[in-house]
């Protein structure tokens, strides 16, 4: 099948790099000049694990090409994806004219039947708003070609999109047309061979599918954010709570461990979304905004700890941290809403230095941080403690599970540890010598 996808982030070119894999062929379009050329010479210009691998070998065999011109993209095309971004604006609403852009130029341009599918996560009502652009444009040129636009939300994680594009739990597609159906179960038929996934419904409920998921997510990080911070004035452990809550299939174990609060690309701005939805409608969505005021107060939780460490002798003023992890989860790039900002912000406002080290996202975060002078970017995670007073860990790359502790106190002025993830034991570190802050469980203090 001939396929057009529009933006080529995160989203874009894995859908484009997989459907490519099983044969079809892709035509992606992105207005980011330099992206479109290094993607044609073989840099991709995100991280993401076998993303590469699958980007060359496609577009070496001819399925998978890349381009800024939409009319080319558009040109055999049945089904055109609009997969660009939908970032917060300045209201906390999702801003969306990037998809009304690429709407308003697949009316002007498109010349034979197509299926647009929203991908990128949408309101309630996209769909409808993008039917009426194109509709709108088609009727300028005085012209009728037949078009459908369904919802097909995404549900990919960053760090793992290769992976959970190739084998979906499902594959949520929303149309009231059975012919669009048909068309978007053979698109993804070599994506659920074991059982069927595709769940067809109404537009609107799949607009709202992917907002209710990553709400619900939401809720269980802010949930578990929320009973650590109570853990740790009562005295409870929340590690040993996870697991007794966890045993229960009803709450499961994901999504259950607390830390510096969610960060990325899509939970922030799409709980904040759906809020925004909701008040326009007339409700008020109590329990998402509880979720989002949580999480933002969840994002100083580390901070403070650090700050009232020091608060007895004077400050951290002229103090410098070492700090592991800028990513806001492990195996991405992806700097945006990452809890180490905030981090860094609070701190370095009180006059700390930071050395920090991260293996994938330093470089964006060396941009993002540029003109903060209090911070430096380690080449190593062992170089970023070289003479600091403490050091901190807020994202769960695996490198950092097991370090090697010895070498750690030899590296830091005093053995001074906080874990904004959990990833080493109360006890472990109260035995290896340092004094040891983490999230919902009692500190360690030699
Ligand atoms: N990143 C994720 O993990 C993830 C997961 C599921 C859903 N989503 C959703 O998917 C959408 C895309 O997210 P992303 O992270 O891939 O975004 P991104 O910022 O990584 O990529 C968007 C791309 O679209 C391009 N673009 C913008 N306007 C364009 C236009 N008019 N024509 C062609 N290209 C254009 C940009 O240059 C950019 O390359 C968002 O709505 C997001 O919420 C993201």
């Amino acid at each position: 099948m001939n396929v057009c996808i529009v933006g080529t982030g995160y989203v874009g070119l894995v859908t484009a790099a997989c459907f490519a894999e099983m044969g079809s062929n892709i035509s992606c379009v992105d207005v980011n000049e330099d992206v479109v050329e290094g993607l044609k010479d073989g840099h991709v210009h995100i991280y993401e694990p076998g993303l590469e691998t699958l980007v060359k070998r496609n577009y070496a065999e001819g399925r998978l090409d890349f381009t800024t011109s939409l009319a080319e993209g558009l040109k055999d095309a049945r089904v055109v994806f609009i997969t660009v971004g939908t970032p917060s604006d300045d209201q906390g609403n999702c801003d969306l004219s990037y998809v009304d852009a690429v709407a308003r130029e697949v009316g002007q341009l498109m010349d034979s039947p197509k299926i647009v599918v929203d991908k990128s996560t949408v309101p309630v009502g996209t769909a409808d708003r993008v039917r009426g652009i194109i509709r709108e444009e088609l009727d300028k040129r005085g012209v009728d070609i037949d078009f459908d636009v369904v919802s097909n939300p995404e549900f990919l994680k960053e760090g793992d999109a290769v992976n959970d594009f190739m084998k979906p739990n499902r594959v949520v597609v929303g149309t009231e047309s059975e012919e669009s159906a048909e068309i978007l179960k053979e698109l993804y038929a070599p994506f659920a061979r074991s059982r069927e996934k595709l769940i067809v419904m109404g537009v609107r409920s799949a607009e709202m599918t992917k907002y209710a998921a990553n709400c619900m997510l939401a809720t269980k990080i802010s949930f578990i954010n929320e009973v650590a911070n109570i853990c740790e004035r009562v005295g409870a452990n929340v590690s040993e709570v996870r697991m007794g809550i966890g045993s229960d299939v009803r709450i499961g174990y994901h999504f259950i461990y607390p830390g510096v609060g969610y960060g990325g690309s899509c939970f922030p701005k799409d709980v904040k979304a759906l809020i925004g939805t909701a008040r326009e409608y007339g409700y008020d969505a109590r329990l998402i905004k509880a979720v989002d005021t949580v999480n933002d107060d969840q994002k100083v939780v580390l901070a403070q700890k650090i700050l009232d460490y020091y608060e007895p002798q004077g400050g951290v003023a002229g103090k410098t941290l070492g700090l592991w992890g800028l990513a806001f989860k492990a195996n991405t790039d992806d700097m945006r809403e990452a809890p180490a900002l905030e981090l860094i912000r609070v701190l370095t406002s009180k006059g700390m230095k930071v050395k920090a080290y991260d293996p994938i996202a330093w470089e964006r975060a060396a941009e993002i941080l540029q003109g903060n002078d209090l911070v430096e970017i380690a080449k190593d995670e062992y170089e970023a403690l070289e003479g600091t007073d403490c050091m901190a860990v807020v994202t769960d790359w695996n490198q950092f599970r097991n370090p090697d502790f010895e070498r750690i106190k030899e590296l830091l002025k005093a053995p001074i540890l906080f874990d904004g993830r959990n990833l080493y034991g109360p006890k472990q570190m109260g035995e290896a010598g340092f004094a040891y802050f983490s999230i919902g469980r009692l500190p360690v203090k030699p």
